[in-house]
């Protein structure tokens, strides 16, 4: 175990993307349906997490429906720093959506080039856009050159299975100015199966000069962040599925990757109260009619798996939930037991 301390110690070294400094080099992943502002903050106050993501906005609705877009703008001030996700596929229309992102205090603005939904990757956007690195490079160069704040760019792998498009793209991003490229190490056709495969992670980190590289896929505790870290070399490591439910998970990650201890799972009543915080953040922010808040809280709140073992009492109450008082009666039960 002291082996692996003063490795630990050096990978837990800030993350600087363009001018700004990230504390702490885990970054949770964006993730639509799930992090919106009540989970970024959770993560954060919760500790470990250095930055965070929204969730995917289309850069044509910012461009042509301000009204619709301010609906999607969930960031405040005291997240920061904070990195707004686009996506779009005409270098201009993204352009101009960074631009109104950033008059909204975005203080870095990603580009998604990993979404392979049909809905997104048919128009040519999301992963689709790794297909034709030149294209994908024009996108990040109009966005550069648009914006003050650092671009960022989360890729797949690749966009056709076993060709792997992320280790050119990156260099090419990098030749523009790209701040720094997040790996999700699947193919777009994969979505979310199989096992990540991190020797793409560390192909682009190898490739690229000195633009920080973040790896994302299969992180569920510290010894898989520190085992990413090391077998990879990249800068910082991205968190998705594994924190839904476990926002506490980045605190868990810095701890381990600080001392090598991990922290033990949070006890039945303390998820009870996590989840409360969750569930009134929610909606006390959220710009959705409460019914439909309270509807996706169901799913986001059964993550947080607060049955008994071999029970599935509580998640089939959550299910039903109609009212935000629904809901907070379940959790404060729970909270309130001792077992
Ligand atoms: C429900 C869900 C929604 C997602 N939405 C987005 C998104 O809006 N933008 C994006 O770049 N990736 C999105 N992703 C992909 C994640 O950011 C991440 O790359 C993927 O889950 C792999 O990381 P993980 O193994 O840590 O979960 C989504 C994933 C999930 C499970």
């Amino acid at each position: 175990m002291s082996l692996m301390l003063t490795p630990a110690k050096t990978v837990l070294k800030p993350l600087q993307i363009g001018h700004i400094a990230i504390d702490t080099p885990l970054t949770l992943a964006p993730m639509a349906g799930h992090s919106n502002y009540a989970l970024r903050h959770l993560c954060r106050e919760l500790g470990g997490c250095g930055l965070v993501c929204t969730e995917l906005i289309s850069s044509s609705i910012v461009k042509n429906s301000r009204k619709r877009a301010l609906q999607r703008f969930d960031w405040r001030a005291s997240e920061s720093p904070v990195a707004v996700q686009l996506f779009g596929v005409e270098p201009h229309i993204v352009a101009e959506a960074a631009r109104v992102v950033v008059d909204h205090g975005a203080d870095i603005v990603d580009i998604n080039m990993g979404c392979w939904v049909p809905k997104i990757a048919k128009k040519g956007g999301g992963a689709a856009l790794l297909r034709d690195v030149k294209k994908a490079t024009a996108v990040v160069d109009a966005l550069v050159k648009a914006v003050a704040v650092p671009v960022t760019v989360k890729v797949r792998s690749g966009f056709e299975d076993g060709v792997v498009t992320a280790v050119p793209f990156a260099v090419a991003a990098e030749s523009v100015g790209a701040g720094a490229v997040a790996v999700h190490a699947r193919f777009a056709g994969q979505e979310h199966g199989g096992a990540a495969d991190w020797e793409v992670i560390a192909a682009v980190a190898d490739a690229v000069s000195a633009m920080p590289i973040i790896g994302n896929g299969d992180v569920h505790s510290g010894p898989d962040a520190l085992r990413m870290l090391q077998s990879t070399a990249c800068d910082g490591v991205m968190v998705g599925r594994a924190a839904l439910g476990r926002p506490w998970l980045f605190h868990h990650i810095e701890h381990y990757l600080a001392t090598g201890i991990e922290l033990p799972e949070p006890s039945r009543a303390e998820r009870a109260k996590i989840a409360l915080r969750h569930a009134q953040l929610t909606l006390e922010t959220t710009r959705l009619p409460e019914r439909v808040a309270v509807l996706e809280l169901r799913g986001q709140i059964s993550k947080y798996k607060l049955d008994k073992p071999g029970s599935a009492r509580v998640r089939n109450r959550l299910v039903r939930i109609e009212t935000s008082a629904d809901l907070e009666g379940i959790l404060h039960e729970v909270a309130a037991a001792s077992d």
